[in-house]
């Protein structure tokens, strides 16, 4: 099987700088060596060019709280990752890529179902389900998963659609935090929401059983979106949002195996890496064997 690395380091859809190093933190924690087992080969696109803020022009619009922040920015980041994800995809590469903050799933979700029909597994704290209408932040990094169904304005935006992805093929995993409009609209769409609820009650492997029955049924693949803050921050505590009360480290682990032997994996990405607030670069380790874990590296 063959990899293709694409790096998007993209901070324009969080409040905090620093997820911007994500691609290099999770590229120092080891990638390549972590994900090289067996008949697994890698290569690594490098990172897709963004203008950093302070090379922006002062005179550019600014971004409004109540709709979305600085969109253009991710428009145009989303644009060419979407693009590199589908060419991976038509050259029969897995893309991995490497976040940057939330926002960049636009683009993968797009890239990844421009060909096929493609179901979504959204491993994280958040529902990130907003639309520029109902967010209280305006950080697009809460909006991908709605962006991508065409919610709100999004319907009139096909740049940030996956008209390839149906919401019946959608499961949410592990949420514990969800803004009021925004919980609302997961109640009335077709997706799968697993909060963290489901999992104390019935055990992450249930969950995640069922999650890969809803993203697997009549598609032909899934992509996988690996937020950090998905795990507790005592284990990834390099996060912008974190949020107490998440999944252990055995439990992501568990989880990400199960997507592995599933067998319909097509692209994955993790992303809201942040290395500044991480000393040791934990949050990237755990990363990069995540990542291992759901490309089918096993223990024996
Ligand atoms: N719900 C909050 C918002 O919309 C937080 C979103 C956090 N998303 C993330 N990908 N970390 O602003
Ligand atoms: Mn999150
Ligand atoms: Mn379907
Ligand atoms: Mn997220």
């Amino acid at each position: 099987e063959r990899i293709r690395i694409i790096g998007a380091p993209l901070d324009y859809g969080a409040d905090r700088r620093g997820v911007d190093m994500g691609p290099s933190a999770i590229r120092y924690a080891g990638l390549a060596e972590g994900l090289a087992t067996g008949d697994v080969e890698c290569l690594d696109h490098g990172d897709l060019s963004v203008p950093r803020a302070e090379e922006r022009d002062p005179d550019a619009e600014q971004p409004r709280a109540g709709s979305a922040k600085f969109l253009k920015e991710v428009r145009d980041v989303c644009e060419r990752l979407s693009r590199s994800v589908a060419e991976a995809c038509a050259a029969g590469e897995f893309p991995l890529v490497l976040g940057g903050d939330h926002s960049i799933a636009i683009g993968s979700i797009q890239g990844s179902s421009r060909d096929a029909d493609v179901g979504v597994l959204w491993f994280d704290a958040h529902g990130d389900f907003n639309t520029p209408e109902t967010s209280p932040s305006g950080n697009v990094h809460g909006m991908p998963m709605a962006a991508a169904l065409g919610h709100g304005s999004f319907v009139d935006t096909p740049w940030a659609n996956a008209p390839g992805v149906d919401p019946e093929n959608v499961a949410l995993v592990g949420l514990r935090s969800l803004d009021e409009e925004e919980r609302l609209a997961i109640r009335d769409s077709p997706v799968t929401a697993y909060t963290m609820s489901d999992i104390d009650e019935r055990g992450i492997t249930a969950v995640t059983e069922d999650a890969l029955a809803v993203a697997g049924d009549d598609t032909d693949g899934i992509h996988a979106s690996l937020d950090l803050d998905w795990l507790d921050p005592k284990e990834a505590p390099g996060v912008g949002t974190p949020v107490r009360g998440g999944v252990t480290y055995r439990e992501a682990h568990a989880a990400l195996e199960m997507v592995a032997r599933e067998g319909s994996l097509r692209s994955l990405e993790v992303v809201e890496v942040n290395p500044i607030l991480d000393t040791e670069n934990e949050t990237a380790s755990l990363a990069v064997e995540l990542a291992a874990s759901a490309l089918g590296k096993r223990i024996l």
